[in-house]
């Protein structure tokens, strides 16, 4: 199937089948996908959170109105944003640089101009810039596994705090959406046909 087809085969997968794992190889597929979203800048101020361990995906469910998704989901993938600019500032400019300061040195310039640019934006403002970067990434694992015909569900209802805090997530990665992956549950299907506007109610084209 092309990659369009398999975006309409996947839906917002309610439960899934325990009994079903996704193998190494494809959650790594997955990962990679995630791992080479662009962002703005190549900054990357994201972290995300591999959950197997089925005690903890109990008490996230608990935390999410108790939808099934995550109890039953093979891999439960948290998508976080940093807001710790500095800190991710110098790990990206010392991967930039290979660490070597001659290097480094060579991309203050650029660097000025990133710290200028993001670094004086205020807390809310940073969040909000750092959680855009997070749900493309997030769009990116949704698609990869659709690629592979691993079923996912995104989700944004769940107490992020609580999440965070089940998570050991430090002050400086905050809790923004959910990808359980798996695969559907037998008695599981589809609602229907899928519900878009049409073409002509979402492009302007303009000649
Ligand atoms: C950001 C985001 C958050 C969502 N949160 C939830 C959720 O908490 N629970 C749920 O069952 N579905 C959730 N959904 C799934 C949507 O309801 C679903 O994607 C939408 O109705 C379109 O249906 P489809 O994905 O089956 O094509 C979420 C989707 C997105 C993109």
């Amino acid at each position: 199937m092309s990659f369009l087809s398999n975006l309409s085969w996947r839906y917002a997968t309610k439960q899934f089948d325990t009994t079903k794992k996704v193998s190494d190889t494809d959650l790594e597929k997955i990962l990679e996908a995630i791992r080479m979203t662009p962002t703005s800048f190549g900054l990357q101020p994201y972290h995300f959170y591999v959950v197997t361990n089925q005690e903890i995906k109990d008490k996230i469910q608990a935390a999410a109105w108790n939808q099934p998704q995550i109890g039953t989901a093979s891999h439960l993938i948290v998508f976080t944003a940093r807001t710790d600019f500095v800190a991710n500032n110098n790990e990206y400019f010392e991967l930039m640089s290979g660490g070597n300061a001659d290097v480094r040195a060579k991309l203050k310039g650029f660097e000025d101009m990133l710290v200028g640019a993001v670094g004086s934006k205020n807390e809310a403002d940073y969040l909000t810039w750092a959680s855009k970067q997070a749900y493309i990434a997030h769009g990116f694992g949704l698609a990869a596994a659709a690629e592979l015909q691993i079923d996912s569900c995104a989700m944004e209802g769940f107490d992020p705090v609580a999440v965070g805090e089940l998570l050991g997530l430090p002050a400086s990665q905050k809790t923004l959406v959910l990808l359980p992956i798996g695969y559907r549950a037998e008695w599981e299907a589809p609602r229907g046909p899928k519900v878009r506007f049409s073409k002509e109610a979402l492009f302007t084209f303009v000649k």
